[in-house]
């Protein structure tokens, strides 16, 4: 597809392939990874991403919204998808029709699923809630009830997981995790006692899977990691598994100046020029995912930092160059020129939040780019 615009982020499949490698290095032997790739693979694409995965032999897939599964469903992935999220209980039918796992822990939601009726079987997860407190079910009084109705219902939902999230595996204290794998086994035993069936188990997001390795159940749930973002400073340090950054994002200048002493530059004059200085362009605003916020950060022209001067605007930013620079230039928001770099994490650490966030809040109006580099 053409690109009409100078913006555009650079997916490296190569670099995904190098992290699962890795990551799966990392696993005992028997163990799988599940590939997350919600939020459009967090901002890398899904079906790319997805395909890539299943490429190196990934046979799960995790999505949090049933658009999302349907989404992969209809670029021909065939590989079990398993949503996250609460689907209304009246859409069973398309989750059977698609072929997607869906995740319950309410006994309501089962009673209403059945009311609005579905042809074929349902697979379901169950969640346990044992200290996340977001969605999950809350006792083994609530997970019998949620059997009994499964049992009642006469094969039409059959439970195919059993699975927990970690509120806290991004930390080095263990305790409060040991906690959660605690409650999780308890609720698996009981959940084995009611209920005859294989059923797979996932407890470990990124975190998880990289802290405790052989804590992991069948499954583990990586998402960050596989797109060489550690989950948190604390994991990084471990040294555990070196991750390679697949998200880059890049522009051109598309006007050169110079400007005057006290000449403002942008919205409400929020710069002003002490010196004969050139300027530059960039178009790339808040419209993009790159916020106001960043009014201050740098990019990188000719592998140097050139700082945002002025307000970011909806589609464009002002840059201060060190010297003249053609119109064309490339500009790096995120990634590598010469010998410098801004990562993922530096952009998270300007805006005092986190790696996820950032490849995530750039919009689909950047068009993402793919290059398959080999990592050595
Ligand atoms: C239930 C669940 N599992 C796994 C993940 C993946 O987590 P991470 O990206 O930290 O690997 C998420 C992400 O938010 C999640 O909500």
């Amino acid at each position: 597809m053409t690109r009409y615009r100078n913006t555009w982020a650079e997916i490296d499949l190569g670099a995904i392939r190098y992290n699962l490698k890795q990551l799966k290095r990392l696993l005992p032997k028997d163990r799988e990874i599940m590939g997350v790739v919600k939020a459009d693979g967090y901002g890398h694409g899904s079906v790319e991403v997805a395909e890539t995965l299943i490429e190196e032999g990934v046979r799960y897939l995790m999505v949090a919204y049933l658009e999302e599964a349907i989404k992969l469903r209809e670029h021909g992935i065939k590989e079990p998808i398993f949503v996250i999220g609460r689907v209304p209980p009246q859409f069973a039918q398309t989750a059977v029709d698609y072929d997607v796992e869906l995740n319950v822990f309410q006994a309501e939601w089962i009673k209403e699923a059945l009311e609005h009726g579905f042809d074929g079987v349902l697979s379901i997860h169950l969640e346990f809630e044992t200290g996340f407190n977001r969605t999950g079910i809350r006792s083994l009084e609530d997970l019998r009830e949620i059997v009994k109705q499964i049992e009642a219902a006469s094969g039409k939902i059959k439970i195919v997981g059993a699975y927990t999230h970690f509120a806290t595996a991004d930390e080095i204290d263990s305790e409060h995790y040991n906690h959660q794998k605690t409650t999780y086994e308890k609720m698996l035993k009981e959940l084995n006692r009611l209920y005859k069936g294989p059923i797979m188990t996932h407890i470990g997001n990124s975190a998880a899977g990289i802290q405790y390795p052989e804590d992991m159940r069948q499954f583990t749930r990586f998402g960050i990691s596989l797109y060489g973002l550690y989950p948190s400073k604390a994991i990084k340090s471990l040294n555990k598994v070196t991750l390679k950054q697949a998200f880059s994002l890049f522009s051109e200048l598309i006007e050169v100046k110079k400007i005057s002493p006290g000449e403002y530059i942008g919205y409400g004059r929020t710069y002003q020029a002490e010196e004969e200085e050139w300027i530059g362009t960039v178009p790339i605003g808040y419209a993009d995912g790159w916020p106001r916020a960043l009014q201050g950060f740098h990019v990188l022209i000719g592998g140097k930092k050139q700082p945002i001067v002025g307000r970011i605007c909806m589609d464009m930013m002002m840059v201060k160059l060190d010297r003249p620079y053609s119109v064309g230039e490339k500009v790096t928001l995120i990634g590598k020129s010469g010998a410098e770099e801004i990562t993922v994490d530096d952009v998270a650490d300007y805006l005092n939040t986190i790696n996820y966030e950032v490849p995530c809040m750039i919009t689909s109006r950047v068009p993402r780019e793919y290059v398959n580099r080999k990592v050595d």
